[in-house]
């Protein structure tokens, strides 16, 4: 009997502000796949608890609101922003909620949803820890990340253009706190899986990350490893 066709994933992962996004969206695009950006679904949960006057460090407030997280919009502006971005990777950090999370990204990579033009070959999913934790056996993981002046000035950039009020030093700080607590938890911390290509996007522009990474994808793919 055939089997279904595998789906194809691809983990995207990196620290905040490196342009893992705009590739993974660009890639999804490309290769007709589905995007799950999992930030979302800790920056939800950190909304949620923001809501509710709860601590993100809360325990038991944060694994309630984890529950059913999955059906809320992710697309909601509301999560943009830094202080539920702050707040998220405190939740982050808490395993149980890692842990409820865990089963819907998976089975966003493996049995991903139609896009707007019918049935997609697979997903893209970016994150911290999807190469290395929540789709080890993805057909191509890349690690994208630049330096952190490059990703400050980047974010203090976005923050200003959208017309949010942005201090260029509170945004390298907050985000070097970010950065530590995303690095230094104990469950999935943030790190490149051995087998991922690391792209250093501090001199380049989109177009030329994305060439960097097809050109990879290509090959992994040319080697049946995908
Ligand atoms: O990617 P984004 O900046 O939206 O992520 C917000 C926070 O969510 C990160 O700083 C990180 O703590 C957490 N996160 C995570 N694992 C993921 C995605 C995001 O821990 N796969």
């Amino acid at each position: 009997m055939s089997q279904p066709p595998r789906s194809f994933i691809i983990a995207v992962d990196g620290p905040a502000a490196a342009g893992k996004g705009t590739l993974a969206r660009r890639l999804a695009q490309t290769l007709n796949l589905a995007y799950l950006d999992t930030g979302k679904i800790y920056r939800a949960i950190a909304a949620r608890l923001l809501a509710a006057g709860k601590a993100p460090d809360d325990i038991k407030a944060a694994l309630e609101a984890a529950i059913g997280i999955e059906a809320v919009a992710l697309d909601d502006p509301a999560l943009g922003g830094e202080p539920v971005a702050a707040a998220a990777s405190k939740v982050a950090v808490i395993p149980a909620v890692r842990k409820a999370v865990l089963e819907f990204q998976r089975e966003f990579a493996l049995s991903p949803p139609p896009g707007p033009g019918g049935k997609v070959a697979g997903a893209v999913l970016d994150g911290r820890d999807i190469g290395t934790v929540v789709c080890p056996d993805a057909g191509a993981k890349l690690f994208v990340t630049a330096s952190l002046e490059a990703r400050a000035h980047r974010r203090h950039k976005e923050l200003i253009d959208k017309g949010v009020e942005s201090i260029y030093a509170r945004v390298l700080q907050d985000m070097t706190e970010r950065d530590a607590r995303d690095s230094g938890r104990s469950v999935a911390p943030l790190r490149a899986a051995p087998d991922a290509l690391v792209i250093d996007t501090t001199g380049l522009d989109p177009d030329a990350v994305l060439a960097v990474a097809m050109a990879h994808i290509d090959a992994r793919r040319a080697a049946g490893d995908c």
